[in-house]
């Protein structure tokens, strides 16, 4: 028997406390990551009554960060490897500071929109990195978990930024304040990034990363400090040792490797699903959606997005109670059957017309937090712990590149489209369209996708390699 199946059993999760101390501090480049996603939609409101910006300018500066966040994905793939994970989240958290600075003292939307780049290109890179180093950090037994970390911390970040919108919101309705409070909304996420920049200092290098630059007792002090045994640090060393083996690396890899070519169009087509489940609709426009729902006030809809974001907090618990027992896949599919189920529901409500009787905005609103909680159990955080368990480590660097920056796309194109979608297609049918969607994706995963519980990066990498067809490649 293989010996990375023997060496720990998938529930045995007593780990070094350590390891969870790493695994909190990379993943606070989630919580950036949620806070500069969440902040802008209660921002942006004064921003536009400060400069006088109409709806094409509010599109620009909401869309800045997303295009800076492919930009970022992009080049954080040569980044990582040329500087290591560790550096490029310490470059991603000085960015997001200066970032933060800029947003807060921009003169013009023109400054606005290209500070706004500038700091998506830290969200970019920490968008990948981050993932990308908890993957490489944790033992296999609860890398499940530790990834989803990371995507809990994204929820805390907009569940916060929520807040704080709600927060400066009221405070300027209440005292007849016009523009200005924007600049305090954005500019104080120079606090987070700058605690970011100094727990990542005291962060360790990731071993699989010293291993490729041929530091290998260097890696292997490492995991002395974060593994349990002797024996589990020799099999893991051996086994990085083996990944090595494969002389090409990042693009040439692509050009020459079918199998690594179909490991990069899984990780784009889950990438693609994320953003397609319909959640940064809900993200973006949850003010709107409380409106089209029969909630007319604006404490019904701020406190309502609130809500969505508590709950997006809630239910990524149970991804990181059960990604490594009961597995990536059981979780992905109970998830897209919720959300195929709550989807389509808001959209019957949609149809028959809330306006009808009062308590359908009611089962409208149950259904859409019932989504968030399908997508905050499963796509959330499973899909980011996929797309960095699937690639061998000469071309994890290009395959995370490849399926982040396809997450920043399609977001971008979602938040959009929604606009002209409900306008062209109706209320009740966008949100059917959604519901849709996803049934195909669990026949998608169904096909394609597979159970990667357990096993260690390697063990998946050579199956890869050895044209073992992708749905097998976990086991
Ligand atoms: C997605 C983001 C989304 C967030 C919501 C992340 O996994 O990539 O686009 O806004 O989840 O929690």
């Amino acid at each position: 028997m293989d010996t990375s199946e023997t060496m720990q059993s998938p529930t045995d999760v007593a780990q070094k406390p350590i390891v969870y101390v790493i695994g909190l501090t990379a993943a606070l480049a989630g919580l950036l990551f949620g806070l500069d996603v969440g902040v802008i939609s209660g921002a942006l409101p004064f921003i536009a009554k400060d400069f006088g910006a109409g709806t094409v300018t509010q599109e620009e500066i909401v869309s800045a960060l997303l295009w800076g966040a492919t930009i970022g994905a992009v080049i954080s793939g040569f980044l990582s490897k040329l500087l290591g994970r560790k550096n490029t989240l310490l470059i991603a958290a000085v960015v997001f500071a200066l970032g933060s600075l800029g947003c807060a003292v921009s003169t013009s939307p023109g400054i606005l929109i290209g500070v706004r780049v500038f700091l998506g290109l830290a969200v970019g890179i920490a968008s990948f990195t981050a993932p990308l180093y908890l993957s490489e950090m944790s033992p296999q037994s609860v890398r499940g978990a530790m990834i989803s970390m990371y995507q809990l911390l994204i929820t805390i970040g907009i569940v916060l930024a929520f807040l704080s919108n709600t927060y400066f919101s009221t405070y300027a309705a209440i005292h007849g304040i016009v523009g200005g409070h924007w600049r305090i909304m954005l500019g104080v996420l120079v606090i987070p990034s700058t605690i970011m920049f100094i727990a990542v200092f005291f962060l360790p290098k990731s071993p699989r990363w010293l291993m490729l630059k041929g530091k290998r007792e260097e890696a292997e002090e490492i995991l002395k400090s974060i593994r349990r045994t002797e024996g589990e640090i020799a099999v893991e060393l051996a086994e990085i040792e083996e990944d090595l083996a494969l002389k090409q690396s990042g693009f040439s890899l692509f050009i020459s490797n079918k199998y690594f070519r179909h490991a990069i169009f899984l990780g784009i087509c889950l990438q693609v699903i994320q953003q397609l489940t319909g959640i940064n609709v809900v993200m973006y426009y949850a003010p709107k959606i409380f409106k089209i729902a029969g909630f007319a006030t604006t404490a019904e809809q701020m406190w309502g997005t609130v809500l969505v974001g508590c709950i997006n907090v809630m239910a990524t618990f149970i991804a990181i109670a059960f990604v490594d027992r009961v597995g990536r896949k059981p979780i992905m599919y109970a998830g897209f059957v919720i959300m195929g189920i709550s989807m389509s529901l808001v959209g019957i409500m949609f149809k028959i017309g809330v306006e009808t009787h009062h308590a359908l905005s009611f089962v409208a609103i149950g259904a859409l937090l019932l989504f968030i909680i399908g997508f905050a159990m499963s796509a959330g955080p499973i899909i980011w712990v996929l797309c960095s368990e699937i690639y061998p480590l000469s071309g994890r660097d290009l395959g995370i590149t490849v399926s982040t920056a396809t997450n920043w796309i399609v977001n971008g194109i979602v938040g959009v489209t929604f606009l002209t979608l409900l306008e062209d297609f109706g209320h009740g049918n966008t949100f059917l369209l959604y519901g849709g969607m996803e049934v195909l994706f669990i026949l998608f995963f169904l096909a394609f996708v597979p159970e990667t519980k357990g096993i260690s990066l390697e063990k998946i990498a050579s199956n890869l390699l050895a044209g073992k067809r992708l749905r097998e490649i976990g086991r």
